[in-house]
């Protein structure tokens, strides 16, 4: 794994822990967050007006997917048992649910307004094709935004997120899954989770990314307890002249 990536082997891996955690995903991210997610979820998909056209990226059991209010969703996710656990939570008069991953998006290009991708992109095998896969699909004048666990700059608040990510969030997954589900598990999920972290590089790398594909105005913001980050770039309107 490194920032740009992962191998096939690895990104199987991490496929088979998020499978394994499905069921206590949002269990799992309430207590690691202290709570903090769905307020983060909530401002992030606010970014999304009722008649714009939205692609989430690896929606996973739809826990942003639910929070999204407009008209036309498009959800990818390439595990199909993800997404069955997110059927009951979603309306499918406005959400489409379908299987595939960021790197080769089964749409049109320039079709759709705003691209969210909500703790997902870090788990991409390729972010590089991803990123150009999302500035094919948005329209002129569309937007992605990338959420993450935040990884500041190195400093007291990186050193304490990365003693949460790496020793707190671990025995907090041992409380909150059953001991019957854990001991089918080959390997600790979130310790693969942990693995992705680190390799993911920082913020930096995600703005870097964008702008080299294209992207305009990149920037980054803190969610709140800075928890989190959202990093946010659109794609250039062509020039008429
Ligand atoms: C941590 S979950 C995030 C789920 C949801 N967005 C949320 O806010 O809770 C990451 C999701 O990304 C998906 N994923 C992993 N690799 C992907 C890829 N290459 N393309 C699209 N989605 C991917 C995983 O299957 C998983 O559902």
């Amino acid at each position: 794994m490194d920032p740009e990536g992962m191998s096939d082997g690895e990104w199987r891996q991490v496929m088979d822990a998020m499978e394994d955690v499905g069921p206590y995903y949002e269990r799992v991210n309430w207590l690691m967050t202290f709570g903090m997610v769905d307020r983060w979820r909530k401002r992030v998909a606010s970014f999304a007006g009722p008649d714009d056209v939205v692609l989430e990226i690896g929606s996973g059991p739809g826990n942003f997917t639910k929070h999204l209010r407009s008209k036309t969703v498009f959800a990818l996710e390439p595990s199909s048992e993800l997404s069955d656990i997110s059927k009951e939570i979603l309306d499918p008069e406005r959400v489409t649910l379908f299987k595939g991953v960021g790197e080769k998006i089964p749409l049109a290009d320039s079709s759709v307004d705003k691209v969210f991708c909500v703790f997902s992109f870090r788990d991409f095998f390729d972010r590089k094709a991803g990123a150009d896969e999302m500035i094919r699909v948005l329209r002129d004048g569309g937007e992605v935004f990338i959420v993450d666990m935040a990884k500041p700059p190195p400093g007291p608040l990186a050193k304490m997120l990365e003693f949460h990510v790496k020793h707190m969030v671990p025995p907090l997954t041992r409380l909150a899954v059953p001991s019957v589900a854990r001991e089918r598990w080959s390997r600790d999920p979130y310790r693969t989770f942990v693995d992705t972290y680190e390799a993911y590089g920082s913020t930096k790398v995600y703005e870097d990314l964008l702008e080299r594909t294209g992207f305009d105005d990149v920037s980054t913001e803190y969610l709140e307890l800075k928890g989190a980050t959202m990093t946010r770039g659109k794609k250039p309107r062509k020039s008429t002249c």
